[in-house]
């Protein structure tokens, strides 16, 4: 089986291990300061890492344009990169799609930062459906109607878009822990920087800044083998069935999800959503709050 799950979540036996599981929720020892890169897979992780690692190198691009990314940026629950988590030397930048219950508890007594990049739940399930179509050993999504009801019943990798957002928010009120949405990333990538670099106690110059822009674009991480997903073996990725770097747009959902699909998924939406304390730029000001609407206002 491709899959086992783990405290109720599913997982891939490809990338993740039970042990490795346990470890890194009861054992793994956060440092102060760490930087963490949490994100719901298909959020905009990797962008996210991108900028995280030009941040710590003042935008200089040698880094990122020597070093793969998940060598700069580890996810701890997969096991080798766990392993290269332990041994990179501080400050250190790590990468996790763990919900909030299974991240380390050694978090709650750290001063270790969390940056958490969320994306409209509808372009992270339609990123999934054609990402999930490019590896070899998991099952293939099916049709767009089966892929996201199992999307909208938590039935895929790392369990429910709604519960991983839920469970994330509840620590808002943490110092260390810093929300920022892609579509915030896209509509001004200069001002989302000056505000990670504010919220790392980082000072880079206009300078600096200019070139973490300029060398975390779309295009620039697409032409860039360290960040582009090209270096995963074809014996994993099918890399001419699915690209990493696809669009990088917001909104894409609209391509393929039908008039009563979106409907379906914005109920659920809602449903699923009720009580949470924090806006998002895909929800309107007033009314029945919609995945579909464009960004009106801030989430915080
Ligand atoms: P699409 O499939 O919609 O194109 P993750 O890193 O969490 O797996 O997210 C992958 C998504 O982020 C993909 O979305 C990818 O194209 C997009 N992405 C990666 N780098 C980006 C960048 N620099 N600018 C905009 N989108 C980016």
């Amino acid at each position: 089986m491709p899959y086992f799950k783990y405290k109720g979540i599913l997982f891939t036996t490809e990338f993740c291990l039970e042990e490795t599981l346990s470890y890194v929720e009861n054992d793994f020892q956060l440092l102060d300061d760490d930087i963490v890169n949490v994100t719901y897979p298909k959020s905009g992780t990797h962008w996210m890492a991108e900028v995280l690692s030009l941040i710590l190198s003042h935008g200089d691009p040698s880094w990122v344009q020597n070093v793969p990314l998940w060598e700069r940026a580890p996810w701890i629950e997969i096991a080798d990169q766990l392993q290269m988590a332990l041994e990179n030397p501080p400050p250190r930048l790590l990468s996790t799609h763990l919900p909030f219950q299974l991240f380390p508890k050694s978090f709650l007594h750290s001063k270790a930062k969390v940056v958490y990049t969320l994306r409209n739940p509808r372009d992270v399930m339609v990123s999934s459906y054609h990402f999930f179509k490019g590896f070899k050993e998991l099952k293939d999504p099916g049709t767009v109607e089966e892929f996201m009801e199992s999307f909208l019943s938590g039935e895929v990798v790392y369990g429910s878009w709604f519960d991983h957002v839920k469970g994330w928010v509840e620590m808002k009120e943490r110092a260390n822990i810093f929300f920022i949405t892609y579509e915030e990333l896209q509509q001004d990538l200069r001002g989302s920087v000056q505000k990670i670099c504010h919220f790392l106690g980082k000072e880079l110059n206009s300078q600096q800044i200019e070139s973490v822009v300029e060398n975390a674009s779309f295009q620039k991480m697409k032409d860039n083998k360290m960040s582009n997903f090209s270096l995963i073996p074809e014996s994993v990725f099918d890399h001419t069935k699915a690209k990493f770097m696809r669009k990088g747009i917001s909104g894409d959902w609209k391509n393929l999800l039908t008039v009563a699909q979106s409907e379906r998924f914005d109920d659920a939406y809602q449903e699923s959503m009720r009580g949470v304390n924090m806006t998002f730029p895909w929800e309107r000001i007033t009314g029945r709050s919609s995945c579909c609407s464009p960004p009106s206002h801030s989430y915080v």
